[in-house]
Order: C-alpha cells, then structure tokens, then sequence
C-alpha cells in the first residue's frame, strides 16, 4: 500500500477518496466521443463488446497477474464478503476476459474470438497526475490465435484509435520480446547471477524483486539501478528461437504497414501473463511515465487458468490519460448537449402554452429548456445567455392573445413575430435539419 496515505476524518461537506473523481458533464463529451471511436473501430474489425464483473475472485487475479507483480503485492482493493469470500475490485480486465472465455465454453467459437471492453478499473496506486484509483480503460483481447500479424494488427488498431482522437503524433510505440516462459526461467537465473553481490546498490523494491522477479529490475526508474539495468545480459541473447522468429516476423508486418516503433530490450510490463510480444505507447517526451497503453501476448494464460492451451494477444488504453493528452492538444470534442432553444414566458396564460410547445419543440428534435419560474422576461432571457442557447422562444400576455411567439436570435438579438403553429417549423429551419437531435426509440430497437 502506498505509504503517503494519511487515514483523514470523514467529516461534511464530503469529498470524494483520494484518487478518485467525479466525472463531470464537461469531461463526459470525451467520455462519449472516445468510447464511439473505440465502439467504431472494434466493429469494423469484428470485435464484440464484453463486461466482466466489477469484482471477481481475488484468486483470479493472483494467479494471472502474479503474485509478485506490484498490481497483487500493493495495488488491489481486497475484501470480503459475508461468507467470508475474498473478492477484488478487478484492476484490469484481461484476467476477468480469459476467466469467461474459459467460463463460457468460448473455445467452441469460431477462432479468435475476438473482444473489447470499456470499462472502470480500480488500483490502489499513489494517485499523482495521470494516476488515479479508478480509471477507465478501453481494451480488446484476440483469443485463439498464433500468429504475429495479429499482434501487428492490434497494434494498428491503437495506433488508428489515436490518430482519431489527434494525440498519436505524441506517442512513440516501445516494442519488446520476452519469450517463452521457459525461457525466460533460464535468463531469469542468468540475472540473478549477474545481481548477485550488487544487491546493497538497489532500491527496496528491486531487493524484493530479485528473488521473486528479477526481469522487473530491468525497467526499474531508479537512478542507481538503471546503471545496473544497463550493463546487465541482453534478453534477447538468451531467448528461444520461435520468440525470436516471432519477434522478428511481427516486425517485418509493421515495417509493411507503416509503423514505427522503437525496440526496447528493458521493456518488460508490470504483469506476469506476457510471453513473447510486449509493447507500451510512450510519452515522447515524459517516456515510460503515463504511458497511454500497452499490452502484448499471454499465451500461456488461457491453460494457467485452467483452460485448453491457447494462444491470445491483447491491449488496454488509460481513457483519463487519452483524454489529458488531447486537451494538451486543444482537441474540442462535439458537444451533444448544447441546447437549442430557451423558452421564455409572463403569465399563468403564457406558461400553459410554453408547456405543449416545450413538448413539441423537444420531439422534433430541438434541444430544450423552459424557464417556468416565475422571473421577469429580461431575467429569463439573462438565464438564456448563460445556458449559450442560440434562441429564445417568449411568449408574454400579447404573444397569448394574438396566438403568436417571438423568435429571438441571441447572438445578433434580432426577433420576429411568429404564429403560434409555426414556430416549431421556423425553429427547423433556423437550427437546421442536420443538427437536430432526433430520438426515434422504436427505428432504434429495430433497426
Ligand atoms: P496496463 O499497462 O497495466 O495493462 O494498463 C494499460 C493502461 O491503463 C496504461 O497504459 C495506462 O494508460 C492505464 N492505466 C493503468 N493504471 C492506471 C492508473 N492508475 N490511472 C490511470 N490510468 C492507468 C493492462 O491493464 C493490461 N490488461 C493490458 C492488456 C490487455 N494486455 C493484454 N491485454
């Protein structure tokens, strides 16, 4: 557990635990747009969206990400239940995948199947910028498969997410190999033996590492073990041939298709279900720090968790450092919930006639908002300045009598007299037909 945490009275007004954030309906515009992109570009490719438990059995966990990596060790929010069950709230998503995929007889499906998710995830981390306790992320897992185009394929699918969200300029793909988990048994004991006698230069951390998961020290962000991380045996010198030949073929797809990465011996990710393949979207300029995602191949991960051998390769993205990332680039996202128009009315006459209209005026499509308070006609059209709505419908003793409203243009604050019947149409054409938002539950169900 983080050691900074201070145990704070929880006393009113509340606010929230640390580390973690309302989203507000500001941010919820990105929420939406990056969530359609991904949604966009998963079924173009043919993956189907899955939702695993917000909590699962910690063992889950334990056994696939492993029980030395720093997600189990520090990070997991455990409890029990009633029955006295220990339970984890999941902090990602590809152990909860594979447990249903094996759950769910999914080895009878046409091979790969192929998934994605979008979801909340929950780590006990020490919240600083760009690390919070619960994050989203988006991700998709290709089960059942061998082949290195496939890792190159999902490459390219995280690559086109974030080009289509305008930050991939800002990231540099960080590739690696780690083989075969027999052959990493072998350099791991090679590493040992290079530390041996180092020791009292690493960090704790790296001390506890060294006897349960020595490759960890390679990536490590402290100076001193860096220098060691540095002259230590290459990887690659002591991997079997097929990683190598993996590796080797997957490169030979990028080149093909276009994209650039740049080899990383150190990389090794933080958890342990990886074989061969691994890969992190860097921070050109804050490096391994928030990187925006990451992921690689767990072939061995589907029998570890009781399943039939079968090869798989994945990804995840951190969406609250995508969404960091492209305010940093004044990227503006299309704002769904921007009104159209503000009612405005005097009288007990004129607020029984805004009632029916509101109504009209919302069912084709026209964003809107009645005042039917009791405010003056200028401190309503006031509120219709704040709420940024383009026009103002007011209906006052006269508008009633004479069956009429007057349209308002806010902006150039221009109005004219419309009948009554009339203002929904003139409102169409005002607005526009295209930017209307029109909700046709029954086409939605059915089509
Ligand atoms: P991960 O590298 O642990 O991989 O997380 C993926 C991404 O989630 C990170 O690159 C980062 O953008 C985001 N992330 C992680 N922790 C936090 C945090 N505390 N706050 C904000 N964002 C965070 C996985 O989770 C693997 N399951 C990926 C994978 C899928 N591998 C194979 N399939």
């Amino acid at each position: 557990m983080a050691d900074d945490d201070k145990v704070e009275r929880v006393v009113p007004p509340y606010q929230t635990p640390k580390g973690v954030h309302d989203i507000l309906p500001e941010d919820q515009d990105f929420y939406t747009y990056i969530k359609k992109v991904v949604r966009h570009r998963a079924r173009q490719a043919g993956f189907r969206r899955i939702s695993t438990p917000i909590f699962e059995y910690t063992e889950v966990f334990r056994r696939s990400i492993g029980d030395t990596s720093d997600i189990v060790t520090k990070e997991m929010y455990t409890f029990q239940d009633l029955k006295g069950r220990s339970l984890t709230l999941k902090p990602e998503s590809t152990a909860g995948v594979v447990r249903s995929y094996i759950q769910n007889n999914m080895n009878q499906l046409p091979q790969p199947v192929l998934l994605y998710y979008i979801e909340p995830h929950f780590r006990y981390d020490r919240p600083q910028k760009g690390r919070y306790r619960q994050f989203w992320q988006f991700g998709f897992e290709i089960i059942g498969e061998t082949d290195p185009a496939l890792d190159a394929q999902l490459i390219q699918m995280a690559f086109k997410i974030y080009q289509d969200l305008g930050i991939d300029a800002l990231f540099s793909l960080q590739l690696n190999t780690i083989g075969t988990a027999e052959a990493r048994k072998k350099y791991m004991q090679i590493l040992q033996d290079y530390y041996a006698g180092k020791e009292r230069s690493l960090c704790e951390d790296c001390k506890y590492r060294l006897e349960k998961n020595p490759m960890r020290l390679l990536d490590c962000k402290v100076e001193d073990c860096k220098i060691l991380a540095s002259l230590a045996p290459k990887m690659t010198d002591y991997l079997d041939k097929e990683s190598l030949e993996h590796y080797a073929e997957l490169k030979g797809y990028l080149d093909e298709i276009g994209i650039e990465y740049t080899e990383n011996p150190k990389l090794v990710r933080g958890l342990d279900y990886y074989t061969k393949t691994v890969f992190e979207f860097w921070d050109k300029t804050e490096g391994a720090q928030n990187a925006i995602g990451g992921g690689g191949r767990y072939d061995g991960l589907v029998e570890l968790m009781g399943g039939q051998p079968t090869a798989a390769v994945g990804f995840a993205a951190g969406i609250e450092r995508i969404i960091a990332n492209m305010k940093r680039e004044k990227i503006r996202v299309p704002k769904k919930d921007e009104l159209h128009v503000f009612v405005a009315q005097l009288g007990n006459e004129a607020k029984k006639k805004c009632l029916g209209l509101i109504e009209e005026l919302r069912e084709n499509g026209i964003k809107t908002m009645g005042a039917l308070g009791k405010g003056a006609i200028n401190i309503q059209l006031k509120l219709a300045d704040k709420f940024k709505a383009p026009y103002a419908v007011l209906i006052g003793i006269t508008e009633v009598r004479e069956g009429t409203a007057l349209i308002r243009d806010m902006k150039r604050g221009v109005q004219e007299s419309v009948k009554m019947t009339k203002v929904t149409d003139r409102l169409v054409e005002l607005i526009g037909e295209e930017n209307l938002d029109k909700y046709d539950p029954g086409e939605l169900l059915y089509s």
